[in-house]
């Protein structure tokens, strides 16, 4: 047996995992209780003052983060004023935790994407907390810019920069026909650009932060398909000291999370590495981390993906036919490798993220002419068992 995915329902809104812990997990979690459980403010109006004490505490990133909180507070009237109360044709989306609006803001005429958060629960809150304390610390070129919050009474709202083509979901899955799939080079620049978004956050973030939410939907893609990670709500601040791993509930998205943190909760920052390589099988196969459509045996993209690994001519049969044969053999071969290091079941067996921006930089970088004949399959062998620099 090798390895177990995280389970679930996979409908919209029960997507995100909230599992049972074992007792020894449970134990751990009451002792390093966190300040921030303990602060979740019963009325709004306190939300300010915990945020600002929170980031006094939190130590600074080493690079490009900020001392103040740059987020802006907006009244509830101006963002029902920005989105014409919400209208249904702003919508931009919608996930587990409330519906996405598009506005533009009347102070500024600034265009914005604004998160209503629908469940003022514990949760909800929480999680609120986490992504205004993590996106007012956290600042680089691959990661959603935090324009502001709502906290008026007991709504919750969130103000990003806009992000005009939406997410990488909506271009790799169920496109409308009058949609062009996304061609090999967009694809390893957005993957390139993932991955440095995470590496920011793993390597140059301090204390690291751990994503756990790393999937097609939180990757944003603006106008030249420039991709930027969203959702930090679920996020953690990563193991300091020696320790390697912090242990929690088991939260995530089905289809995307290491199976290790699935079974024993224990969240490093190699789990990120899992759910990204699972984001890079999605963007080169063009399939669905889950997708109980297809056949038995193909229903989850690793259990699928695994056995081909092996084989280098399967590799053509693993591109996404929407690409119609219109990608370089190598790149293909090379990225498939870099998947396949980061969906390893042993944690220390897979790549840091740092090597995988090294790779996907140069795969990003090597331009496939996409009027070139298309690719055939290649003969022989399969990927040798891909060794990566352990922790
Ligand atoms: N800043 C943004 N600019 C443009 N569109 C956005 C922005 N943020 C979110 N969206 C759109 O809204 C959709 C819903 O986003 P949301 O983050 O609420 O849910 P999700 O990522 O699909 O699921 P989950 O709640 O599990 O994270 C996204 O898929 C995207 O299409
Ligand atoms: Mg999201």
């Amino acid at each position: 047996m090798g390895w177990f995915i995280c389970g679930g329902k996979a409908n919209k809104n029960a997507k995100k995992l909230h599992r049972k812990q074992p007792d020894d997990i449970n134990e751990a979690k009451q002792q390093q209780k966190k300040k921030l459980d303990d602060q979740i403010p019963s009325s709004s109006d306190k939300i300010k003052t915990i945020i600002t004490q929170e980031l006094k505490e939190i130590p600074r990133p080493k690079e490009g983060g900020s001392d103040h909180i740059a987020a802006h507070t907006f009244t509830f009237r101006e963002l029902a004023a920005a989105t014409k109360n919400f209208r249904a044709d702003y919508l931009l989306g919608e996930g587990g935790f409330g519906r996405v609006y598009k506005g533009r803001l009347d102070s500024t005429n600034q265009v914005v994407a604004i998160k209503q958060l629908d469940r003022n629960g514990l949760q909800g809150n929480r999680e609120f907390l986490v992504e205004v304390l993590m996106l007012s610390l956290l600042h680089h070129p691959n990661l959603v810019n935090l324009i502001g919050y709502c906290a008026d009474g007991d709504q919750r709202l969130l103000v990003y920069e806009y992000m005009p083509l939406g997410s990488l979901e909506d271009h790799l899955h169920d496109l409308p026909l009058d949609k062009r799939p996304l061609d090999w080079n967009t694809r390893m620049k957005i993957a390139a650009g993932a991955a440095k978004g995470l590496e920011y956050l793993h390597d140059k973030a301090n204390p690291p932060v751990i994503y756990r939410d790393l999937k097609c939907s939180n990757i944003l893609l603006d106008e030249s398909f420039h991709p930027k990670l969203s959702d930090f709500g679920l996020a953690k601040l990563g193991p300091v000291g020696d320790k390697t791993h912090v242990s929690t509930r088991v939260m995530g998205t089905y289809g995307y999370c290491a199976p290790e943190y699935a079974m024993t909760g224990q969240l490093t920052l190699k789990s990120d590495v899992y759910s990204f390589g699972v984001v890079l099988l999605e963007i080169i196969t063009g399939r669905k981390a889950i997708d109980n459509s297809r056949a038995a045996g193909e229903h989850n993209l690793v259990a699928w993906a695994r056995p081909l690994f092996k084989d280098r001519r399967k590799f053509a049969q693993m591109a996404d036919p929407s690409l119609q044969g219109h990608y370089p053999v190598r790149g293909l071969y090379q990225a498939l490798a870099v998947a396949a290091m980061c969906v390893q079941e042993q944690p220390n067996m897979r790549p840091l993220i740092a090597d995988v921006v090294t790779a996907l930089t140069y795969l990003a970088s090597q331009k496939y002419d996409p009027e070139s004949q298309p690719a055939r399959a290649v003969a022989g062998g399969g990927l040798s068992t891909p060794r990566a620099r352990r922790e």
